[in-house]
């Protein structure tokens, strides 16, 4: 079956019901680019359970985790609360035109391993403040076939043709791995 990354809540709430009491550790892409991340505030689009909501936390950042999986925000509050942190979360559908509009700006945006839609790309430095990081990764264009993952859900480098100017790309990674293709793409907000 193929993983539905996108648009399938139950799917998502029956995979953290699912999952036992650890928590995977932060994505490698995260941690190797960690230097261009701008101590502040960080919203994890898509969050999960936090892995890397967690692992900002941990390095002294105020973060807003959204998903659109209740159980997923459930088990990154009990995580954050375990290690005391205090971490905020939103239950929002990101397939919904307007979500991004009322959930304010942030120094940083992380989406990992979640497809954002054109439309968010295209207004996403409304909730960026100036010399903020927008950081996106997952499995890219060149990703093999694979029965987890659906074609539409894989990062194209066509979906940041709509990003706002003031958007400038810093890095674009890309690397073969265990998982797959994976790819990573950062923008600074130069204003
Ligand atoms: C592969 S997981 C990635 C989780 C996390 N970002 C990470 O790196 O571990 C995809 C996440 O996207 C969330 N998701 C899928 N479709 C969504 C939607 N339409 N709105 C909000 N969240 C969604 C799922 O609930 C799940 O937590």
């Amino acid at each position: 079956m193929a993983v539905r990354y996108m648009g399938d809540k139950d799917f998502w709430d029956h995979k953290f019901t699912e999952r036992d009491g650890r928590l995977m550790g932060p994505e490698k892409m995260i941690l190797e680019n960690s230097p261009l991340f701008q101590k502040g505030t960080l919203l994890d689009l898509a969050c999960g359970d936090g892995r890397n909501a967690l692992y900002f936390l941990k390095q002294g950042f105020k973060v807003t985790g959204i998903d659109f999986s209740r159980k997923a925000l459930d088990r990154l509050r009990r995580f954050a609360a375990e290690h005391h942190y205090a971490v905020r979360t939103q239950e929002v559908d990101l397939s919904h035109p307007d979500c991004l509009k009322e959930v304010g700006i942030y120094d940083n945006i992380v989406v990992n391993h979640y497809r954002l839609g054109k439309e968010h790309l295209g207004r996403i430095h409304l909730n960026l403040a100036s010399g903020g990081l927008l950081f996106v990764c997952g499995f890219g264009h060149k990703h093999k076939e694979d029965p987890f993952m659906r074609e539409e859900d894989l990062i194209m480098p066509s979906d940041f043709d709509h990003i706002d100017p003031s958007l400038k790309r810093i890095r674009y990674l890309e690397e073969e791995e265990r998982r797959g293709f994976l790819v990573a793409y950062l923008y600074r907000k130069t204003s």
